[in-house]
């Protein structure tokens, strides 16, 4: 592949998932990183890359936010919506704007424990594996088409603390392998099915 594609980020907090697609672009650029909180950790390491860092600010109107949103990345010009870590739901106009072009990383094995929080909820369930899971967006949380899982063991000491740490180093390797695979072409998806292909 010549050309890097050109691709988003959409972030809330500390970005550790954007520094692990940050580190491994090649495939894929990050052109844009949207944070809809200005004191995300997440925007220093998008400057620090050297790729554009957006706030779009959270109203209280989905529709509202989803549609500045969305004007932020067209504007942008990329063929890929990632989200890591952005803690917003995006309305149905995202999904009309970028069908079937946005993916979401979730700190458990869906359809277990949606939403937020999950490695908690995973904890106080006692549940003796839990994982992540990368995901297309639709319109309800944490839960469209499944493209990766990993699992990860809950060890019987652990915390919130060090089950997502173990989590979170799992979603350092997938999310990038996965969206290499997307810009690639080597993922499709038709209704709940994703196939993987080797082009
Ligand atoms: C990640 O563990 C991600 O899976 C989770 O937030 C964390 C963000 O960390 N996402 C969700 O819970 C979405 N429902 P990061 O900012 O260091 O990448």
């Amino acid at each position: 592949m010549s050309q890097p594609i050109d691709i988003a980020v959409l972030v809330s907090g500390s970005g550790t998932n954007l520094q692990a697609l940050l580190d491994h672009q090649g495939s894929y650029r990050v052109a844009t990183v949207v944070s809809d909180r200005p004191d995300a950790p997440a925007l220093e390491r998008a400057r620090a890359a050297g790729a554009e860092a957006v706030v779009v600010t959270w109203t209280g109107d989905r529709d509202d936010f989803t549609h500045r949103v969305c004007d932020v990345l067209e504007r942008a010009g990329v063929a890929w919506v990632v989200l890591a870590g952005f803690m917003r739901i995006l309305g149905r106009e995202a999904m009309e704007r970028f069908p079937d072009r946005i993916v979401n990383i979730h700190p458990s094995l869906l359809p277990a424990f949606p939403g937020a929080n999950a490695v908690a909820k995973a904890l106080e369930y006692g549940v003796k594996q839990t994982g992540v899971t990368v995901h297309f967006v639709d319109e309800e949380v944490d839960h469209g088409p499944i493209i990766a899982q990993v699992p990860v063991e809950v060890l019987p000491d652990d915390d919130v603390g060090t089950l997502h740490a173990r989590i979170q180093q799992q979603e350092h390797v997938l999310y990038p392998a996965v969206v290499d695979a997307l810009v690639r072409g080597e993922i499709r998806v038709s209704g709940r099915k994703v196939e993987w292909r080797k082009q």
